[in-house]
């Protein structure tokens, strides 16, 4: 099909929530994807840190073939092999403790969510208030969209679930001024991805979790943007002093094949019992499948490549900054990147389209960089060249 046929029929059919850019892509490999004119595009977005593994991943791919002639789809009725294997390998990089496997990252948050309110509900009747912080963003289902600290997504959908607050993140005087006994849980994003790349100090998750301890509440992170490599560590509480009791994955990991899922401390294995949540794809076969392989190539020796690129990056970036002064400021974590500009973003990003190089902009002056992590040293190079041209159209600007 043409560009235009595409568009057309998207634009007849597919219900028009999303404001699409003007990119039709057919075809992805490693770092790279090609539109329907075969236009190659550096891909450093990575479908908003799901391809982390690489565009149609040989190894992972070969595993999600075999298994779709062996076994697709059960029902949680049944055992199957490969959802315990994943909830293993999970547990075995962060604490012993339980997993929930849903399809997406809203739905790994609704399970932590539904967890947090029922084990309130036991506790006494008024433990149910929920915690999370102004600026996150933790999904759009109903429960997860209450938790989802930014009123522009909210709007309108009123009145939302009852009993969430939102905190000024990194203020601890808010912080503590919501916390009492009737608080059951608490949502932190490590770094804040959606609303530009905005980390927690180590004070704030240091109060947190002795906030929780004090209260008897759980504190979940949320680490469906940040966790499995993405900011150079297995999760990015790893940045701080501190262990949530539960956290929450989705994104890469089955590398594009839909997932989600939620890690429970073992303390807390018992809070969600038998008929209380259940979703009927998740954890089938297909997913786990494209989840162990993810891990294994996660935990053979990819933290170190991942933390040599960021030192790349950062470097490119920071030169680039110095060289041009509308970048105010280059921040992130591993590779996970945004520049602060004082131009448009979205003028930024257009070039960079032209460029055959994908990003994302925030707001109205954030460029957003996740780029897959098995990036090379020559994509790395590529990436430095095409930003350079990128930022020269602006010069004098
Ligand atoms: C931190 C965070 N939480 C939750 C979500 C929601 O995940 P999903 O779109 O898979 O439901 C996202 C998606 O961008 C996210 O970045």
């Amino acid at each position: 099909m043409t560009h235009e046929d595409i568009m057309k029929q998207d634009q007849d059919y597919v219900l028009h929530t999303y404001n699409r850019y003007d990119v039709a892509l057919v075809r992805g490999k490693g770092a790279y994807v090609y539109d329907t004119n075969g236009k190659e595009y550096l891909d450093f977005l990575a479908g908003i840190s799901v391809c982390n593994f690489g565009h149609c991943n040989p190894t992972i791919n070969q595993a999600v073939k075999e298994q779709l002639d062996t076994l697709v789809h059960t029902s949680n009725l049944y055992y199957t092999e490969n959802q315990g294997e994943l909830a293993r390998r999970i547990s075995e990089i962060s604490f012993p403790g339980k997993t929930f496997f849903g399809n997406s990252g809203t739905e790994a948050n609704e399970a932590a969510l539904k967890l947090c309110r029922y084990r309130g509900n036991k506790i006494h009747k008024d433990k149910y208030v929920i915690l999370s912080l102004k600026g996150s963003f933790h999904g759009r289902s109903t429960g997860s969209l209450a938790l989802t600290g930014q009123a522009k997504h909210q709007e309108g959908f009123e009145p939302l679930l009852p009993g969430i607050y939102h905190v000024e993140a990194n203020n601890i005087k808010d912080l503590e001024d919501h916390f009492n006994q009737n608080v059951a849980g608490i949502f932190l994003e490590p770094i804040q991805g959606e609303s530009g790349i905005h980390p927690l100090t180590k004070d704030f998750a240091r109060r947190t979790r002795e906030l929780c301890d004090q209260y008897d509440a759980l504190l979940i992170m949320d680490e469906i943007q940040t966790g499995l490599g993405r900011t150079g560590k297995y999760f990015g509480y790893e940045h701080y002093p501190i262990v949530p009791d539960g956290f929450t994955l989705a994104k890469s990991l089955a590398n594009g094949i839909p997932i989600g899922a939620f890690h429970i401390d073992n303390k807390f294995k018992d809070d969600l019992p038998p008929g209380k949540h259940a979703s009927t794809f998740g954890g089938n076969p297909l997913a786990m499948r494209a989840g162990i392989e993810v891990m294994k190539i996660l935990t053979d020796g990819l933290l170190d490549q991942i933390n040599d690129t960021s030192q790349a990056l950062f470097g490119i970036l920071e030169q680039l900054k110095a060289e041009y002064s509308f970048i105010t400021e280059v921040r992130g974590f591993g590779l996970m990147i945004a520049l602060e500009l004082s131009i448009s973003g979205i003028d930024v990003l257009k070039k960079c389209h032209e460029e055959g190089l994908l990003c994302n902009a925030i707001g109205e002056h954030i460029i957003r960089f996740l780029p897959p992590l098995t990036l090379t040293q020559k994509e790395t190079q590529l990436f430095s060249e095409k930003m350079n041209r990128v930022f020269s159209h602006f010069k004098g600007v």
